[in-house]
C-alpha cells in the first residue's frame, strides 16, 4: 500500500515535471513563432514599396560635429564623479558637481538627454578622459549629416547645409553635395552610453540610453544657413529637412542673436514653394522660451515633424500648459502617445500663424513606431514607412542589417486602446499583419511594433536613421 502510494506520488510528480518542461518548451516556441511572424510581416510591409520611382532630391540642415561614443560609467569613475544622494536638474553644466547631479537625474529613469557644458576646461577634460576609455569610438555626428548619409544610402540626391572640417567631410558619402565653407575646428559631442541594469552608486538604469554633452561654439549660430539658402533654389529639392536646432539650447547668445537666426530660417521656409515639403526633426529642449521660438518660427512652417517619446510630451505640454516636461515615461502606452499626437496635430492644423498645415507626424518610441498622415496630403505609403522605421530601429540599435530573433523582444501588448479616454475601442495586434492602420477624422494612423534589440550596440543617432527611413518611403 505504502510503496504503491509512494510510486503514484513519484509518477505524478515526474509527470508534473515533464508537463512543466513541455509547457516551457511550448512557451519558448510560441514566443519564437510570434517574433518570427512579426518579423516576416514587417519585412513584407517594408518590401511592398520597392524604391521611389523618380530619384527624389532632399536638402538637409544644420550643423555637424564629431561624436565620441563611450561607456558612461568608466568616464564617471575617471572624472571621480560620485553618484549623488540627491539628483538635480540643471539646464546646463558648469562643474563636476552639477554634472554628477544631472547625470543621476536622467540615469535613474534611463531617459535620453543632451546638455550644454558652459565650463570649457571641464568640457575639454571630459573629452580627453573619454578618449582614453577602452571601446570608445569616434563617428560623424549631428542630425543633418547623419540623416543626409542615410538618405544617400537609400539612393536619394542629397544637399547638406553644414560647415565641415576636412576630417568630417571625409566621412560623408561622396554623393552628398555640401554647402558652406570648410572650417578648421570641429565641435565635439560626448555620447555617454549606458545599458539596462547598469549600477552607479545607488542608481540602476531601467533602460539603455545616453547622456550627450557638448560645448558647441559654431553649431548654435546655424552658420551654413545663408549658403544653404542660396544653393537650395537651384537644387530644387522635393523635401527639406531641418534639424540640429537643439544646439541653441542654453547657449550664451548675445541678446537678440538667437531669435534673429530663427527668423532668418523662418524666411527661408516661408519662401520655399509648396511643392517642396518641409520636415522638422525635434530633439531635446530644456529652455521653454527657445522651444516656443522654434515652434513659431520653424514648426508652424513645416509639413512634417519627427520626434521620440520624450520630445513628444515635451511639445504637447508646451502647447497645452505653456510649459515643458523634462522626463516622461520611458515606455509610454500607445494610447497616451496617440492622444499627444492628436493634441499636436489639432493645435497646429489651424494655427493662425502657420504658413503650412501639419500633415505628417512620426513618433519613434522604444516599443513601436506611430505615424499620422493627413488623408488628402501627398505623403505616400504610411504603412510601409512605419514598418521600415520599426525595422530600422532594431537594425540600428543592434548594429546589424540582418535581424536575429535571438536578440529581439516585443514590448507591445496583444491589444492597445486608441485613446486613454476610450478603452472599449481596442486594436488587436495581429502577428501576421503587425502594422495596424486606421482612419480618424481627416487623417490616418499606423502603428508598427519594434522588435526591440536586446543586444545593444548603440542608441544615440538612432532617431536620425529611423526618421529618415520613414521619410524615404513617403516622398
Ligand atoms: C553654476 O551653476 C549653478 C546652478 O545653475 C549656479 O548656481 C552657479 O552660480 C554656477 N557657477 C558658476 C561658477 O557659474
Ligand atoms: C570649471 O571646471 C573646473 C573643473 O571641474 C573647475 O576647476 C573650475 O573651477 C570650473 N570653472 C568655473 C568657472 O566654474
Ligand atoms: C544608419 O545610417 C548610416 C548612415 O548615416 C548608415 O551607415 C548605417 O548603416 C545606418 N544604420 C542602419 C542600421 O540603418
Amino acid at each position: 500500500m505504502v510503496s504503491t502510494g509512494v510510486k503514484i506520488v513519484g509518477t505524478v510528480s515526474a509527470l508534473i515535471v515533464l508537463a512543466a518542461i513541455l509547457y516551457k518548451k511550448h512557451e519558448t516556441n510560441s514566443i519564437h513563432d510570434r517574433l518570427d511572424h512579426v518579423l516576416s510581416g514587417l519585412l513584407r510591409a517594408e518590401r511592398k514599396v520597392s524604391q521611389t520611382s523618380t530619384k527624389a532630391r532632399v536638402a538637409l540642415g544644420f550643423g555637424s560635429c564629431s561624436d565620441i561614443f563611450v561607456d558612461a560609467l568608466p568616464v564617471f569613475n575617471k572624472l571621480n564623479l560620485i553618484a549623488p544622494d540627491e539628483p538635480e536638474h540643471f539646464d546646463s553644466v558648469n562643474s563636476t558637481d552639477s554634472l554628477a547631479k544631472l547625470a543621476a537625474y536622467f540615469f535613474r529613469y534611463g531617459a535620453a538627454a543632451e546638455r550644454y557644458v558652459s565650463n570649457t576646461s571641464l568640457f575639454e577634460t571630459i573629452v580627453s578622459i573619454s578618449d582614453t576609455v577602452a571601446g570608445r569610438r569616434w563617428a560623424l555626428g549631428g542630425n543633418a549629416p547623419a540623416m543626409a548619409n542615410r538618405m544617400a544610402l537609400e539612393g536619394l540626391d542629397v544637399l547638406l547645409g553644414s560647415r565641415l572640417t576636412p576630417n568630417l567631410a571625409s566621412s560623408i558619402s561622396p554623393n552628398i553635395k555640401v554647402t558652406g565653407k570648410s572650417v578648421k575646428d570641429e565641435d565635439v559631442h560626448v555620447v555617454l552610453e549606458y545599458k539596462t541594469g547598469e549600477k552607479w552608486g545607488k542608481y540602476i538604469s531601467p533602460r539603455a540610453n545616453r547622456l550627450i554633452l557638448h560645448s558647441d561654439n559654431s553649431n548654435p549660430y546655424l552658420k551654413a544657413l545663408e549658403d544653404f539658402q542660396r544653393e537650395i533654389k537651384s537644387f530644387n529639392p522635393s523635401l527639406i529637412v531641418v534639424g540640429g536646432l537643439q544646439m541653441m539650447d542654453n547657449f550664451p547668445f548675445e541678446a537678440g542673436q538667437r531669435i534673429a537666426r530663427l527668423e532668418k530660417l523662418k524666411n527661408l521656409l516661408k519662401q520655399t514653394p509648396s511643392t517642396t515639403k518641409i520636415h522638422f526633426e525635434m530633439a531635446s529642449f530644456t529652455d521653454g522660451t527657445l522651444l516656443e521660438e522654434v515652434y513659431e518660427n520653424v514648426m508652424l512652417h513645416s509639413d512634417s515633424l519627427g520626434m521620440n517619446e520624450q520630445e513628444l510630451p515635451n511639445l504637447a505640454s508646451l502647447l497645452t500648459e505653456g510649459k515643458i516636461t523634462l522626463v516622461s515615461e520611458i515606455v509610454p502606452r500607445v494610447a497616451t502617445v496617440l492622444d499627444q499626437m492628436r493634441v499636436i496635430y489639432k493645435n497646429m492644423k489651424n494655427h493662425p500663424k502657420s504658413s503650412r498645415k501639419l500633415s505628417r507626424l512620426h513618433v519613434h518610441t522604444l516599443a513601436y513606431q506611430a505615424i499620422l498622415t493627413k488623408k488628402s496630403s501627398s505623403w505616400k505609403n504610411t504603412m510601409s514607412a512605419a514598418a521600415k522605421a520599426a525595422l530600422t530601429a532594431h537594425r540600428y540599435v543592434c548594429g546589424s542589417n540582418y535581424i536575429n530573433l535571438v536578440n529581439a523582444k516585443i514590448l507591445m501588448d496583444d491589444s492597445f486602446a486608441r485613446s486613454v479616454r476610450d478603452s472599449s475601442n481596442k486594436v488587436n495586434f495581429r502577428e501576421n499583419r503587425p502594422v495596424s492602420c486606421w482612419d480618424e477624422d481627416d487623417y490616418e494612423i499606423c502603428v508598427a511594433p519594434v522588435l526591440v534589440c536586446t543586444n545593444i550596440l548603440q542608441t544615440a543617432g538612432g532617431g536620425d536613421n529611423i526618421s529618415s527611413a520613414g521619410l524615404v518611403l513617403q516622398i
